[in-house]
């Protein structure tokens, strides 16, 4: 190609754009790659990740078929001139590859190289890569007229904006699997929130049923008639965590009325009496409702399972355009700061993530013997 300063100058350009188009680090590499191969007329073009055990987590190559790459075999180690690029960080400029005395042989598909250029990709200290070219075109019938001080001058601004594009590209890729890591996490929290709570209260009212069913089989049966309410919320629970939906119920009978009917259920299902009282609750946005919902369904799993309590009790009253819910136990209390936040408590964690992520507030009031009060305050549309 002409090596004109404008025609170079608008190659170089076209060639960075295509690179800072795309996010994907193996569709960065082929556009450095092919752009590289064709700025600076070369047969074969290559560009090599390395990784951490004297491989290369991505090898691109430009200017060979891909039966001439299947046939090749694996991809190379890191050794002889390639490892010298990665580990001294030098250019390395050669007439004939094979005459250098660090060059090891290569693979019998493997095309012959001769005049070569290599360079190191740089992100500061580390090298993150080496791109390298073989075989200039040359309009010499014998061929030999190897890369040139402009061609290393040109590969360099491509490398420096390789180093940049590969940094990126990667940026992207870990922030997409942390996006990927949070949706799980939340997808843990929502399915430990609907559906263990569910389960729990059906094996309590499963034993009740089997502890009654000598002596009182009418009240046995109501009993498994409970369970098999349960058991159908559950799937219910269970469905809509996992394709996002809110509750079910929340659509249907809104906040007050769902959590009326969550209560009278433990109230059956419990020893412990569990009483509801709404007062003036205005409907909210719906983020906020589902919020107030789980956290409710979570303190009350908690005073139900860990507490001990004769009386827990549930409000909902209105605060200013908002809501507030506090959830009371008489039971026997805990030190909240104790909690270890790491391992299996989840509850604590989740309902303090549920509250902040609707714009609310939760407050975890406890002391051993003194009884639980979970307080969450949401701050309506
Ligand atoms: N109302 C309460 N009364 C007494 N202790 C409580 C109460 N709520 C929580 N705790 C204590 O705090 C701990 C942490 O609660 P958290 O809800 O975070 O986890 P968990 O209930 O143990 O497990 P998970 O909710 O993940 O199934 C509980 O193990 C319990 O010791
Ligand atoms: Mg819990």
């Amino acid at each position: 190609m002409s090596q004109g300063p404008r025609s170079g100058l608008a190659a170089v350009s076209s060639a960075l754009l295509a690179m800072s188009r795309h996010l994907e680090v193996r569709d960065v590499l082929k556009t450095i790659v092919a752009s590289a191969r064709e700025l600076l007329d070369a047969r074969y073009a290559a560009l090599g990740v390395p990784d951490d055990h004297g491989g290369f987590a991505q090898f691109v190559v430009d200017g060979v078929s891909d039966q001439q790459w299947k046939a090749i075999g694996p991809l190379p180690r890191q050794h002889g001139i390639l490892a010298a690029m990665l580990q001294e960080a030098k250019i390395e400029r050669l007439a004939d590859v094979r005459k250098d005395p660090r060059f090891e042989g290569w693979p019998s598909a493997h095309p012959d190289l001769a005049d070569f250029l290599g360079l190191p990709i740089r992100d500061g200290d580390e090298v993150i890569g080496a791109l390298f070219l073989a075989n200039k075109n040359c309009p010499k019938p014998d061929g030999g007229c190897g890369f040139t001080e402009d061609d290393v001058e040109l590969l360099s601004i491509l490398a420096q904006h390789a180093a940049i594009a590969l940094t990126n590209a990667r940026l992207y890729e870990r922030s997409r699997e942390l996006t990927i890591a949070e949706e799980r996490s939340r997808l843990a929290h929502e399915l430990h929130d609907a559906v263990s709570q569910k389960l729990f209260s059906l094996r309590l009212t499963a034993q009740a049923a089997a502890a009654l069913v000598d002596r009182d089989p009418s009240r046995a049966k109501g009993e498994l008639h409970q369970v098999a309410l349960l058991a159908a919320e559950a799937a219910d629970e269970l469905r809509a965590a996992v394709v996002e939906l809110r509750p079910a119920a929340l659509d249907e009978d809104g906040l007050v009325n769902t959590l009326r009917t969550q209560v009278q259920v433990l109230d059956r299902a419990h020893t412990a009496r569990v009483t509801f009282a709404g007062r003036g609750v205005r409907a909210l946005p719906a983020a906020q409702e589902e919020a107030v919902l789980r956290v409710a369904q979570e303190a009350l799993h908690n005073a139900l399972r860990h507490s001990g309590a004769q009386h827990v009790d549930v409000t909902l009253d209105r605060h200013g355009g908002g809501a507030v819910l506090r959830v009371t136990d008489d039971g026997n209390g805990f030190d909240p700061r104790s909690v270890r936040r790491a391992g299996r408590h989840l509850g604590l964690v989740s309902m303090r993530d549920r509250a902040s992520g609707v714009g609310g507030g939760l407050t975890v009031e406890s002391a051993p013997g003194k009884g639980t009060t979970i307080e969450m305050e949401v701050p309506g549309g």
